[in-house]
C-alpha cells in the first residue's frame, strides 16, 4: 500500500522544513506555520535572518551548516516570535546526482518538559543554597555561643588579676604595678570588643521563622530611615523608590538587612561616598538563553521587587567579591563578616536572591530580589 507522504507530514505533530544551501526556505510544513503563527509566504524564498532576525538566525545557521556533513541532533531555543524549545534533527537532502542541495529539519516542541526540568533545577539549587547558608549560620551561631562562655571565663580571670595587681606592694620593682594594670586594662578592652562581636553573631544567626506577609516598601523605609542616617548622612543618601511596591516577606528582618547594606557602603574607604536605595518591580523570566545578565541565577520565574543599595565607593576586587557573602568573611578590622551573609540568608528564606555587582573603581551594587506581593 502506498501511504500518502504529504498527508502524513501535514498531520505530524512536528515542524518540518527544508532550506537550500543559502539558507532560503524551500518548504515549511503546516506544523511550522501553526507553531510560529507566521504564514508560509513569509518563509518561502527567505532566510532565518528575514524571518527571525539575525541573533536567532545565527544560532540556527550553525546547526544547518553541520547538517551538511553529519546528522545533527540538538536542542534549539527560540525566543521569537514566542519562547519555544525544540528538539531538532537535521540532515542533508541529496538530488538524483548525489549532490547535496538542501538541509531538512524535523523539530519537536519539547518546551513543557524543558520548563519542568528547569523549574526543578531552580528549586533544587535554591534549596542547596539555603541549606549551605543555614548550616553555616548554625555553625557560626554555635561557635559564637561557645566563644561567649570561654570569654566570660577570661574576663573574670582578668578582673581577678586586676584586683591582685592593685595589691602589688610599692617596694616592688619600679612601675611593675603600673605596667600590670596597663596590660590587663588592654586585655579587658579586647574582651569587651569581642563580646560585642559575639553578641552581633548571635543576633545575626538567630531568627524567628515567621509568616510571609505583603509588606509595603515605603513603610519599611519610614521605619529604617532614622537608623540609616546615623551611618550615612542624609544629604548623601538618595532614595529612588516607587511608592507602591509591596513585597511578600517575613516581618522584622529587612530593616536590619538594609542597615547592614548601607553601613557597608558608608564604611568604605571612599570619602563622601554616595548611597542610593533604588527599588523597582521586575519580572524574572523563565528564559531559555542566558540573555538576562541582570537576573541572578536560580530564581523562580515570577514578579519581584529588586531592591538595590548602590554606592560609588571603591568597589571590591574579584577575590573579595567572590567571598563577600560567606559567613565570617571580612576585610575590616573588628568586622564580624556577617552583614552580607545574613542579607543573603534573609533573601533565600524569603524565596528571593542576593546579587552583588562590584568592580574596583566603580562602586558596588547589592541587589535583593524579593517576591512581589499582590501580582499574578
Ligand atoms: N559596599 C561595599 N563596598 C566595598 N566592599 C564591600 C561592600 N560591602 C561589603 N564589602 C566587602 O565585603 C566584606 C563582607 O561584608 P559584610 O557586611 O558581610 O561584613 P563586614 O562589613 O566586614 O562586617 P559586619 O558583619 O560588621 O557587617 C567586607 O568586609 C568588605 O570587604
Ligand atoms: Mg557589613
Amino acid at each position: 500500500m502506498q501511504l500518502p507522504a504529504g498527508a502524513i507530514i501535514d498531520a505530524a505533530p512536528a515542524s518540518i522544513y527544508v532550506k537550500d544551501l543559502e539558507g532560503r526556505y524551500l518548504y515549511v510544513s503546516p506544523g511550522v506555520v501553526a507553531q510560529t503563527g507566521i504564514p508560509p509566504e513569509q518563509y518561502l524564498g527567505h532566510t532565518d535572518v528575514d524571518v527571525f532576525g539575525p541573533e536567532q538566525a545565527a544560532r540556527l545557521r550553525k546547526n544547518d551548516q553541520r547538517a551538511l556533513t553529519e546528522q545533527v541532533d540538538e536542542v534549539e531555543f527560540f525566543d521569537k516570535p514566542v519562547d519555544v524549545v525544540y528538539r531538532s534533527r537535521k540532515f542533508a537532502l541529496r538530488g538524483a546526482d548525489g549532490q547535496i542541495y538542501a538541509t531538512c529539519g524535523i523539530s519537536l516542541d519539547v518546551t513543557a518538559g524543558y520548563r519542568a526540568e528547569q523549574a526543578q533545577r531552580v528549586a533544587e539549587r535554591r534549596l542547596a543554597q539555603l541549606q549551605i547558608v543555614d548550616s553555616l549560620g548554625r555553625f557560626a551561631g554555635g561557635m559564637a555561643h561557645d566563644l561567649k562562655n570561654a570569654l566570660t571565663a577570661v574576663r573574670s580571670l582578668i578582673e581577678l588579676a586586676i584586683e591582685d595587681a592593685v595589691q602589688v606592694p610599692s617596694d616592688a620593682p619600679p612601675d611593675l604595678r603600673g605596667r600590670l594594670l596597663e596590660v590587663l586594662g588592654e586585655a579587658q578592652q579586647a574582651t569587651l570588643r569581642s563580646a560585642d562581636q559575639i553578641a552581633t553573631m548571635l543576633t545575626a544567626t538567630q531568627y524567628r521563622r515567621s509568616e510571609r506577609t505583603a509588606t509595603p516598601l515605603a513603610a519599611i523605609l519610614d521605619r529604617v530611615r532614622p537608623l540609616l542616617v546615623t551611618v550615612q548622612p542624609a544629604h548623601r543618601l538618595v532614595e529612588d523608590v516607587h511608592p507602591d511596591l509591596r513585597m511578600l516577606i517575613a516581618e522584622g528582618e529587612i530593616e536590619q538587612v538594609l542597615l547592614n547594606l548601607v553601613t557597608n557602603a558608608a564604611e568604605t574607604t571612599h570619602d563622601d561616598v554616595r548611597v542610593t536605595i533604588r527599588a523597582r518591580a521586575v519580572v524574572a523570566e523563565n528564559t531559555f538563553s542566558d540573555v538576562s545578565s541582570a537576573q541572578p541565577p536560580a530564581l523562580e520565574p515570577g514578579h519581584y521587587v529588586c531592591l538595590d543599595v548602590i554606592d560609588d565607593g571603591p568597589g571590591m576586587p574579584p577575590e573579595v567579591l567572590e567571598r563577600a557573602a560567606h559567613p565570617l568573611f571580612t576585610t575590616k578590622r573588628g568586622g564580624s563578616g556577617l552583614g552580607l551573609w545574613s542579607a543573603q540568608a534573609f533573601a533565600l528564606r524569603n524565596h528571593g536572591q542576593l546579587a552583588i555587582r562590584s568592580e574596583p573603581g566603580t562602586g558596588t551594587t547589592v541587589s535583593l530580589w524579593l517576591p512581589a506581593a499582590d501580582t499574578g
